[in-house]
């Protein structure tokens, strides 16, 4: 007897036909499939705490997708299986799943016992025509947190979240969808995390605790149930699990790190050219101009308007000699328009998405009536990517993919419409939510074909899980407003949890106008984003960094230069995120997670920029002084030298002028000397802040061309830093671990914080410092030593 014909009310009531008892259970090398009445179960361990789940319908052809994976031959998983009487578990080294015999419900445990994931006892799988569900038990302390580009708090529950890419101007706190679909999250329950990633691009639903209080569930409206559940106590290892099966953020030109100026739009050619010479007439440092729309010729991709960009070539080398990387827009809609080559050409090369019967799709959107490139296939990827790189041959730098959900006005892009994968036609009910992505893909990869010794830089809008590999995100078209400063923050703290590691937001805001206030408090926020870029629509006055008045230029360059300091802090951090996926903007309890306060929706806005530095910055009007929440641990606020003891809220001084920014007690903070632009000359100087004390965390620098890719086989240099501080003796080790990067010669400038008394004795590799080569100041209590980096190894002892 089925589990569904034991229900009181019958499966078929409410729609759903529910898995039911096991019939057969069939072992294979990495798992096992478990025939039920009405369908398989098939269990694929494909690490030892990441377990694969997919539904095999008896009606249904499985098409699995494999657009989000990176599709990396996992290593072979020992699996024990234990067949019992009411149920069977099979066991890796780090996790374990409890197949119920009745009803085929499944458990998985963590490696100590834990239950993570329940599937709910009534439901657990169930079908309702294309629709495909499971539902979870949900329990009482248990968080959400990812999903990619959400509305909402950081922790997701108690809503539903709906995936399908959309075009949602001004959106706010409870619009969804929005832009990107990343349908992963991390799960925390009796504080141990899981993961969750469903690996289906139909339209899909999380029900996290939405109108009940039973359970959560994950569905979608067509295709596979097909999800991967990680089994990792600890968040970030839940990450380094998801971000290993859908692959990491390629190390980004070190430039892109730099400050980005945006509107919509910059035109004609004297007026870019302006704008680039007054950020280096000014000294405000700024890497990359952006080019929107109006650069085309009639909006019509791969051309330049000739009244505005006459000579675009010219335009873009000089923007280049001033140090500027110019990027342009490229959306995919192509005019219909028979005297446009691109147009032709997509035709005869039967570049475009069609109908069902053959028709060529054509949709509305800024060029008017458009034809759509079917980027599933690689000949048109491949097509796309030759004018590509010829925007790259005339001085173009990077690419911004925009309006690729894709976007039509009146928004509905028709499901029906036909995209040709690599396993066959498939329609937009199952592409629609890969058409960013795809677009992506497209541009990445055609940008490294046509210059295999640079890295490319891509923003998308539109997005799906694993578009990390090919792009950077901006969440859309925000609103000026302090509302939209907080959900850009909790948006990029979820975008970081889900792998979109480099990803910002429209500083100032896009719709509407900021006060010189909020426009401050934004670009000191943006200073600490992963991806920082100043943008706003057309119908809004300017929004450069002097655009409210001299108070508000200087904090806004302030924070620019800030940012080009810490330099070589933040792009060891994006090696994080290559390296091992986590992000560069993370929640407090990334690196806290047993601390409950790291949850509190009242601290959410707070963030940290890799393990050692907190970041509480100010998102309301008129705040003088702010509450701010350390975690455990004695902390130094970088702007004052003053030294909390945490596991609590301080209050600190909030002036404009300054955003509460807190390195942690071990930490090393490096960082060099600003400049106009990155790589501008070499910094003379590497500065490191050091807060030691009882514990040696230190850093661990990375340095490499920041333009190539011979990083990938091993030219970098990885620098061990470390302080300890205890008993009137504070050392500091610098240690080269690996060597495959010659840095050009410079100073060390070494700034010891929370000395209260000048030491007695300093010495370098044994030999006494001379007393110019140091500096004590009581009123700062920071001793600082300058002297030459030399050799892979070096270490500094003071003795008080
Ligand atoms: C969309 C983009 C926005 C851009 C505009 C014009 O609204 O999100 O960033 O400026 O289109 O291209």
């Amino acid at each position: 007897m089925s589990v569904a014909a034991a229900l009181p009310l019958g499966a078929t009531a409410s729609g759903y036909s529910f898995l039911g008892d096991l019939r057969a259970f069939e072992r294979n090398d990495a798992g096992a499939t478990a025939s039920c009445d009405g369908a398989a179960l098939r269990l694929h361990f494909v690490e030892d705490d990441v377990v694969r789940v997919t539904l095999l319908r008896e009606d249904r052809r499985p098409r699995l997708l494999t657009h989000a994976l990176v599709g990396r031959e996992p290593d072979p998983v020992e699996v024990t299986v234990e067949q019992g009487k009411d149920a069977t578990v099979l066991a890796t080294a780090a996790m374990r799943v409890e197949l119920a015999h009745r009803g085929c419900r499944m458990t998985v445990f963590d490696g100590a016992g834990h239950v993570l994931v329940q599937d709910d006892s009534g439901m657990g799988t169930g079908w309702d025509g294309n629709e495909v569900r499971t539902w979870k038990r949900i329990a009482g302390d248990e968080r959400f947190f990812g999903l990619g580009e959400k509305s909402g708090d950081v922790d997701k529950r108690a809503r539903e979240w709906v995936m399908w890419n959309s075009d949602t101007p001004g959106y706010g706190d409870a619009s969804d969808p929005l832009y990107q679909s990343i349908p992963f999250f991390v799960g925390l329950r009796e504080g141990r995390s899981y993961g969750v990633f469903l690996n289906n691009s139909h339209r899909s639903r999380f029900n996290l605790g939405a109108g009940n209080h039973r359970y959560y569930s994950f569905s979608a409206e067509g295709g596979t149930l097909d999800y991967f559940v990680f089994a990792a106590p600890r968040i970030a290892e839940v990450v380094a699990d998801y971000t290993a099966l859908t692959g990491r953020i390629p190390m980004p030109p070190r430039w892109a790190l730099g400050f980005q100026q945006s509107r919509w739009s910059y035109y004609p050619d004297s007026e870019v050219l302006s704008l680039a010479r007054r950020f280096r007439e000014r000294g405000i440092p700024a890497d990359v101009i952006y080019l929107d729309i109006h650069y085309m010729d009639g909006y019509r991709v791969f051309s330049w308007d000739p009244q505005r960009f006459p000579r675009p070539a010219v335009m873009l080398d000089e923007l280049g000699d001033m140090g500027f990387k110019p990027i342009v827009i490229v959306d995919p809609g192509v005019k219909e328009d028979p005297d446009y080559p691109i147009a032709r050409e997509g035709l005869a090369g039967d570049h475009f998405v069609r109908y069902p019967d053959g028709e060529t799709y054509v949709g509305s959107v800024w060029p008017g009536r458009s034809y759509f490139p079917d980027f599933a296939r690689a000949a048109t990827r491949a097509w796309w990517g030759g004018y590509l790189a010829r925007l790259r041959e005339q001085g173009v730098r990077g690419i911004w993919n925009d309006m690729n959900e894709p976007a039509v006005w009146g928004k509905a892009f028709p499901n029906e419409v036909l995209m040709r994968d690599a396993d066959g036609a498939a329609d937009f009910k199952r592409m629609h939510n890969l058409y960013g992505h795809l677009m992506a893909q497209a541009t990445y990869e055609s940008l490294r074909a046509a210059r295999p010794d640079e890295r490319p830089f891509v923003l998308t809008r539109a997005g799906f899980a694993g578009t990390q590999r090919w792009s950077a995100v901006w969440t859309g078209d925000n609103v000026a407003s302090w509302e939209h400063l907080q959900l850009g923050i909790r948006m990029m703290i979820g975008l970081g949890l889900s792998g979109a590691a480099f990803n910002g937001t429209d500083v100032g805001g896009f719709e509407g106008t900021p006060s010189g206030e909020l426009f401050a408090r934004w670009m000191q926020v943006g200073a600490f984003s992963p991806f920082f870029r100043a943008h706003t629509a057309h119908d809004t006055p300017g929004q450069e960094p002097w655009s409210f008045g001299e108070r508000i230029e200087a904090v806004a360059a302030d924070a620019i230069r800030q940012r080009y300091r810490l330099m070589p802090y933040l792009y060891t951090l994006f090696h994080q995120a290559h390296d091992s996926g986590a992000p560069v903007l993370r929640p407090l309890f990334w690196h806290h997670q047993d601390d409950a306060q790291a949850y509190a929706r009242e601290w959410q806005h707070q963030f940290l920029v890799g393990r050692q530095l907190l970041v509480a910055p100010v998102t309301a009007p008129g705040v003088a002084l702010q509450k701010v929440y350390l975690p455990a641990g004695r902390w130094l606020e970088l702007g004052t030298g003053e030294v909390f003891e945490g596991g609590r809220a301080v209050t600190v001084e909030t002036p404009l002028e300054r955003l509460p920014v807190f390195l942690a007690e071990g930490g090393i903070l490096p960082s060099q000397e600003a400049m106009q632009y990155v790589g501008e000359r070499d910094s003379g100087t590497l500065t490191l802040d050091v807060f030691a004390g009882a514990n040696d965390d230190g850093f661990d620098l990375y340095e490499d061309d920041g333009r190539s890719h011979d990083h990938e086989r091993g030219g970098y240099r990885l620098t061990r830093l470390r302080a300890q501080r205890d008993d009137g003796v504070l050392r500091l080790d610098r240690e080269v671990v690996h060597d495959g990067h010659r840095v050009p010669a410079r100073m060390l400038e070494l700034r010891l914080h929370d000395i209260a008394e000048p030491p007695v004795e300093l010495s370098l590799d044994g030999t006494r410092l001379q007393d110019k080569a140091w500096h004590h100041d009581p009123a700062t209590r920071v001793l600082s030593v300058r002297v030459r980096e030399h050799g892979a190894r070096q270490s500094l002892l003071a003795r008080w």
